[in-house]
């Protein structure tokens, strides 16, 4: 997977101003007057009449820019700006080196060195630093081209990054190594969500997991209608009523060579469009809705990099794949659909059809005895109202689980943040026909397609659910993330897997 990614990326001891580039690059904190890791006093204070002339102050995402004209060995020199150090963290590391590959970029710049102040550690350890720098420069860079024609349009991958760093070589060529797996991996989950509906169907997904888990090495079974029939899968089949596409339960199975810690079942939504269905979605909401099976990508781009992480756990990925449409066969408001798991459900709202694949898959996933489930989803409006288009919310039945997810999406670099699942609330989805109605009332939406969820799972497993609706698509552009599929939660779900359990 990685061999994707043909930046070569090495580290060294040695300083700023002694390495060749088209572009070199040091951070500074804001406030900072000086670029740190420049012994040359010449270049130093070049570099700071610049900062002062320009009135730089280390805001975040500011930078000057200095052509040397063969004065010293890189042709340019950049100081670029990581904002307020009480401010700063692993998310923030990767968002200034990402800044940095666009002013490289900007410049048609082919190589790049890249020195950090002390203190841009970020609290991580020399690995774990390392490799938010490499994830920094590779997310940074990425771009989906393929449907381009013209030239200049196409992505030019940097072609060395040299990243100055006192970390222990061991930690630096790991460090090197994981940011390349898991970059590779997030940016696999990107290609997916780019990929327009028009290609991407449940059945084109299930051919490319299909040759994607051969190459890695790990299984791959596809479910077919058939097989969602026999099992009793009414909400996910109902869901697919009015598609002209045929829905495919993806599971894929990835096993340690030794013995496994625990068992994990990761289970993804996969609406490879949203319409709405018959609730049709209208114009400025349904532009994007090919990004609905975000949650999806991330099971598969995840399963894909834990041969290669070589991660100590049995992972089972489901990613549950269908249009959502609203064709003549369309589910109808007010129908009744019976679940795998027995309980029936009102469908009030089929817009609201995340939650009736989801809750199949879970019931499904659940029959594998995981020891933990989590769940991703592009799920509801309501979650990106409360935390905003950055964030993802993490919602679920067990504390502990949470609370490891939360601390890997730090480490990673990835927003989320709990919330909770009031048992009050699960009130508004009792139906006067049926066991549940799949949805509630206008307030509290993420939190209420949440307890949806949580009648599907048993409550003796931990289960989380992350809302990924606000991250999974960027609509304008952010440092790390272009405009499209981000591969949100990915990271995430790569550093609990392997450190985080
Ligand atoms: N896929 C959408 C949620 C979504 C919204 C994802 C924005 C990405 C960006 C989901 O299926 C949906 O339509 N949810 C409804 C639920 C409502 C009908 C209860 C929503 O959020 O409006
Ligand atoms: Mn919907
Ligand atoms: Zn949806």
């Amino acid at each position: 997977m990685t061999e994707r990614l043909t930046t070569e990326i090495e580290t060294t001891k040695k300083g700023l101003d002694t390495l060749e580039a088209d572009l070199a690059a040091c951070f500074v904190f804001q406030g900072d007057k000086e670029a740190t890791g420049i012994a040359r006093r010449e270049l130093r204070s070049s570099l700071s009449r610049l900062m002062a002339e320009e009135r730089f102050e280390g805001r975040r995402g500011e930078y000057v820019l200095w052509y040397t004209d063969g004065a010293y060995p890189s042709r340019r020199y950049a100081v670029i700006g990581f904002g307020k150090r009480k401010n700063f963290n692993p998310g923030a590391l990767r968002d200034a080196v990402a800044q940095a590959v666009h002013r490289a970029e900007a410049v048609s710049a082919r190589s790049m060195a890249l020195s950090f102040p002390p203190g841009a550690g970020a609290g991580l350890s020399p690995r774990d630093r390392t490799q938010a720098v490499v994830e920094g420069v590779l997310l940074g860079n990425y771009k989906f081209d393929k449907y381009f024609n013209e030239p200049h349009k196409k992505a030019r991958p940097l072609e060395r990054v040299t990243i100055v760093t006192d970390a222990p070589p061991a930690a630096a060529r790991e460090g090197i190594r994981r940011g390349l797996i898991s970059s590779a991996a997030t940016c696999v989950a990107r290609d997916l969500v780019c990929e327009p509906a028009g290609v991407l169907t449940p059945t084109e997904m299930a051919r490319r997991a299909q040759g994607l888990a051969k190459q890695a090495g790990i299984e791959c079974r596809i479910l077919e209608k058939k097989d969602l029939e026999r099992l009793g899968m009414g909400a996910f089949l109902g869901v697919n009523a009015g598609s002209a596409e045929p829905p495919k339960l993806i599971h894929l199975i990835y096993k340690p060579k030794g013995r496994a810690k625990k068992r994990v079942a990761l289970v993804g939504k996969g609406i490879t469009f949203d319409s709405g269905g018959l609730n049709l979605k209208p114009t400025g909401h349904i532009e994007t809705m090919k990004c609905d099976m975000a949650g999806s990508a991330a099971v598969l781009a995840t399963l894909l990099a834990l041969p290669e992480l070589k991660a100590p756990v049995e992972v089972h990925g489901f990613m549950a794949m269908t249009e959502n449409m609203p064709g003549g066969r369309a589910q109808k408001p007010g129908d009744v659909v019976r679940t795998m798991k027995g309980k029936t459900v009102e469908v009030n709202n089929t817009d609201a059809e995340g939650r009736l694949v989801l809750c199949d898959a879970l019931a499904y996933a659940q029959q594998h005895q995981p020891d933990a489930i989590i769940d991703l989803a592009t799920l509801t409006g309501a979650c990106v109202v409360a935390l905003g288009p950055l964030a993802s919310g993490v919602m679920g039945n067990d504390r502990r689980l949470s609370d490891q997810i939360l601390k890997a999406a730090d480490v990673a670099g990835e927003k989320m943040w709990p919330l909770p699942l009031y048992e009050e609330y699960s009130d508004m989805l009792q139906s006067d026909i049926a066991d549940l109605k799949n949805t509630g009332e206008r307030w509290g939406g993420a939190l209420t397609a949440g307890l949806f969820l949580q009648e599907f799972v048993d409550e003796k497993t931990p289960w989380a659910h992350i809302d990924i609706a606000g991250p999974a698509f960027m609509e304008r552009e952010v440092p790390l993330d272009r405009k499209g599929g981000t591969g949100a939660a990915v990271r995430t779900l790569l550093r609990y897997l392997t450190d985080g359990i």
